[in-house]
């Protein structure tokens, strides 16, 4: 059996008194399509949070590679090879669509800013890779034609794409999805169910996609876990784990906020 890439086990974190993840565990293997799933304030982007370094849990052990990452800041855990989109996208809005491209390969490869600014002769060369190789991944996306487009003049769906050019950037071998559909249309989330699967297959990147809309889950997952109260409460194939009782109980149940408020 191939080794899990991203292996997370026992994490907990607490919030005041809400325990956000109780013992939640997860193992990624290489190249796998994984839906993280459940309803609001389940716990899904502290996941994210957690393994991304942004919070540290206060129980478990969490590895990528078979390397701890547990204390690692966020750019290490990065060049490792693990990248995240945001549920509320961060793009650099005045910057235009490549160069927010650019500067998510330049963070990896260290090519760019000092020796743009004293124009070492290699300058131009890497320069011009770096923009073709931008350029490439904006036409899997794509958004090849508003290159030199403000990114904050972008529609809603195209920053969401853009964002995950940008994750593409640093070379990931896990990138993480938060909503990547929220604000798309129909045509765009079908539109993006393609480019899923196609970045899985031609870079075997493996991806674990936090999303409400079960048309994408159920088009791009081979594999789901949910989540309710920062505890699994079902995983496995996701048709089965979908009609599952305690699945269906979390989503008509209302959401854990309001749950709280009872
Ligand atoms: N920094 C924080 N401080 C305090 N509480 C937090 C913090 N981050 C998350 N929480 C709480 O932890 C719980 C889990 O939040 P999280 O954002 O992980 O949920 P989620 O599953 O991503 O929900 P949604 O589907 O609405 O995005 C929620 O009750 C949330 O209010
Ligand atoms: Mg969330």
């Amino acid at each position: 059996m191939t080794k899990a890439i991203l292996s997370a086990k026992d994490l907990s974190i607490n919030f005041g008194g809400l325990k956000a993840l109780d013992s939640f565990s997860l193992e990624i293997k290489p190249g796998e399509l994984v839906g993280l799933i459940g309803p609001n304030g389940a716990g899904k982007t502290t996941v994210f949070n957690v393994l991304t370094g942004v919070y540290e849990a206060s129980s478990g052990s969490y590895t990528f590679n078979d390397q701890m990452i547990k204390n690692m800041a966020t750019h290490e855990i990065v060049r490792l090879g693990l990248a995240r989109t945001f549920q509320n996208i961060r793009l650099f809005k005045y910057l235009t669509v490549i160069e927010n491209v650019m500067i998510a390969h330049d963070y990896l490869q260290n090519y760019g800013f000092v020796k743009g600014a004293l124009r070492f002769p290699t300058f131009w060369k890497e320069e011009k890779d770096l923009f073709n190789k931008s350029m490439d991944l904006l036409k899997i996306f794509g958004l090849e034609k508003y290159y030199n487009t403000q990114a904050g003049n972008l529609s809603y769906g195209q920053q969401r794409k853009l964002e995950i050019a940008r994750a593409m950037a640093t070379n990931p071998k896990v990138v993480l999805l938060d909503e990547p559909a929220a604000g798309m249309n129909p045509n765009e989330t079908n539109e993006l169910m393609d480019m899923i699967k196609f970045i899985r297959d031609e870079f075997g990147v493996a991806v674990l996609l936090i999303e409400h809309d079960m048309n994408l889950v159920l088009g791009v997952c081979e594999r789901l876990l949910v989540l309710n109260h920062g505890k699994t409460i079902a995983q496995g194939k996701p048709q089965g784990v979908i009609n599952e009782p305690e699945v269906v109980e979390a989503y008509l149940g209302g959401t854990n906020e309001e749950d709280q408020n009872e």
